[in-house]
């Protein structure tokens, strides 16, 4: 069932969360954690649609980047290869569970990002254990995974604040227009995250409870806070 829910999930993704400001901050928040990063190889954990490769090669940092990204989920790994067609960056794209082994050496990617897939993890010790394994030493990670019960309001209310900022006396006809061209992906949208947040399949944890899973899986937190609206929950950590 779940696998369904993300091979649906793939078709409205895009249409309804990369119109949202916030979810553009929180890709340029995850490029901008790992700029510091001294190095070229990394790993997008469950990439999806592949939001976050593209502006992750443009974010200023080496000519040499190379990125493994993995997804479960078919439908999601072809739109993400379909953001990356053409532009002569090298992505190598795996279909593969991250409740298993990941078929990785040891000490193999300067930096990992995984958003927004811990909820749907049976293990996520082990996946953090695993993450660990494959970091070399002093690679980061960026994990970013909702509160439990997120809310959509407060999400709704910072992307109208930055469009308030930006387009000072456009920005309702600019909301109007995006609310009317998401109404359709938006029939499934809902449904699909309402599922997954009362669903016993997916999981939250707090904020404690993942820094002291890091900690005792041997990471250094270095940052933590919540982005998204205070949706979600934002940790950096290095090994
Ligand atoms: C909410 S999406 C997040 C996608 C992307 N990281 C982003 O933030 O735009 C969750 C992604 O995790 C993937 N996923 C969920 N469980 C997984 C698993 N066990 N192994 C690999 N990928 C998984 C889904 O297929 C989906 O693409």
């Amino acid at each position: 069932m779940n696998k369904f829910i993300w091979h649906i999930y793939a078709y409205v993704y895009d249409a309804v969360l990369l119109k949202l400001i916030p979810y553009r901050m929180m890709i340029d928040e995850v490029c901008q954690a790992l700029d510091s990063v001294n190095g070229n190889y990394y790993l997008d954990a469950g990439c999806g649609t592949g939001n976050y490769l593209k502006p992750f090669f443009d974010s200023g940092k080496s000519n040499n980047i190379r990125i493994t990204a993995i997804d479960c989920s078919q439908s999601m790994i072809t739109r993400a290869k379909g953001k990356i067609k053409g532009n002569g960056k090298q992505v190598d794209f795996y279909k593969l569970d991250l409740n298993n082994k990941l078929p990785f050496e040891d000490e193999t990617f300067e930096g990992i990002i995984c958003v927004n897939v811990l909820y749907s993890i049976q293990d996520p010790e082990e996946m953090i254990g695993e993450f660990y394994r494959v970091l070399k030493k002093q690679g980061k990670l960026v994990l970013i995974t909702p509160l439990d019960q997120p809310k959509i309001l407060p999400i709704i209310r910072e992307h109208i604040d930055e469009l308030i900022n930006k387009y000072p006396k456009k920005w309702r006809v600019i909301f109007l227009s995006q609310l009317v061209k998401s109404i359709i992906p938006m029939i499934l949208f809902i449904p699909i995250n309402l599922y997954i947040t009362a669903n016993n399949d997916f999981w939250f944890l707090t904020e404690e409870q993942i820094k002291s899973l890091l900690t005792s899986s041997n990471y250094c937190v270095q940052d933590s806070s919540l982005i998204y609206g205070r949706q979600n929950i934002f940790i950096l950590a290095r090994k």
